[in-house]
C-alpha cells in the first residue's frame, strides 16, 4: 500500500483512541523494533473482530507493548469477558503496566511474564478467541496448544502470516519463515478448521474452529 493509501484508510476508519496514540509515541521512543506492534489499522479490525464474535474469553500470546492487548480488550461486550496475554521479555513488563494504568480497559487484562508454551500448557481453561503472535520459529506449536485450548466453535487469529511475502519465495530458508511455512501448511490441511489469509500488512489468518 502507498503512504498516501495508507493515510486515506487511516481517515477513514474509527480514530485511535488517545491512550493508543501516547501508547505508540512512547513505543517508537523507548522500545527497540517498533514495527512488531499492531498499530492503528489493525488494531482496529481486532477490536471489530472481537466485537463480531462476543468471546468470553481471549489470550493473546506475545504481548510487546500491550497495543493489541488493549484493542482486544476494548471490543469485549459482556461485563465479565477478559483477556489474558502472555510476553516472554519481562524487560517489557514495566513499560506495559505503566501504559495499562492509562487505560480504560485495564480492569479486563491479566498480563503474565514467561514463556507462552510453558504458560499456556499450564492455564486449564479454554479460550473463545487465541491472537498467535510470538515467536514465528514456534507458530505450528502454539497452533497445537492453541487448539487444545480453544473451545468448540472458537476462533484463532494469527498475525505475519505473509512474513514480508518470504512465505512464497522458494530461495528462503531462514528459521522464521520456515516457522511460519509449517503454520500455514497444518492450517490448510487441518479438517477441524476453516480459514482465510487477510492479506493486510504481513498477513493476518483467521482460523475458525468446527466442531
Ligand atoms: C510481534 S510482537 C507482539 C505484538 C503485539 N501482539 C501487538 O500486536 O501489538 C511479539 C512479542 O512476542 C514475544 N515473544 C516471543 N516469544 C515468546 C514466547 N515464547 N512466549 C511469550 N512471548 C513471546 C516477544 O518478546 C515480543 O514482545
Amino acid at each position: 500500500m502507498t503512504q498516501e493509501l495508507e493515510e486515506y484508510v487511516l481517515n477513514h476508519i474509527d480514530p485511535e483512541p488517545d491512550h493508543l496514540r501516547r501508547l505508540d509515541r512512547d513505543t517508537h521512543v523507548r522500545l527497540l523494533y517498533p514495527r512488531m506492534r499492531s498499530g492503528h489499522l489493525q488494531g482496529r479490525l481486532l477490536k471489530m473482530l472481537v466485537r463480531m464474535v462476543k468471546p468470553h474469553s481471549v489470550l493473546e500470546l506475545g504481548t510487546y507493548s500491550g497495543y493489541a492487548t488493549q484493542c482486544l480488550a476494548e471490543g469485549l461486550t459482556d461485563d465479565s469477558a477478559h483477556v489474558h496475554t502472555i510476553e516472554i521479555d519481562d524487560e517489557l513488563e514495566d513499560f506495559i503496566r505503566h501504559h495499562l494504568k492509562h487505560s480504560p480497559v485495564a480492569h479486563r487484562i491479566t498480563l503474565h511474564i514467561g514463556d507462552a508454551v510453558d504458560i499456556l500448557a499450564r492455564l486449564d481453561c479454554t479460550f473463545d478467541m487465541i491472537y498467535i503472535d510470538a515467536n514465528k520459529r514456534d507458530y505450528l506449536a502454539y497452533y497445537d496448544l492453541a487448539m487444545a485450548h480453544l473451545a468448540p466453535g472458537g476462533y484463532i487469529i494469527a498475525d505475519n502470516t505473509l512474513w514480508d511475502g518470504k512465505v512464497a519465495d522458494p530461495a528462503c530458508h531462514d528459521a522464521q519463515t520456515m516457522g511460519i511455512r509449517r503454520f500455514n501448511d497444518r492450517v490448510a490441511a487441518d479438517p477441524r478448521v476453516e480459514c482465510v489469509i487477510l492479506p493486510m500488512r504481513d498477513g493476518l489468518t483467521l482460523i475458525h474452529r468446527l466442531d
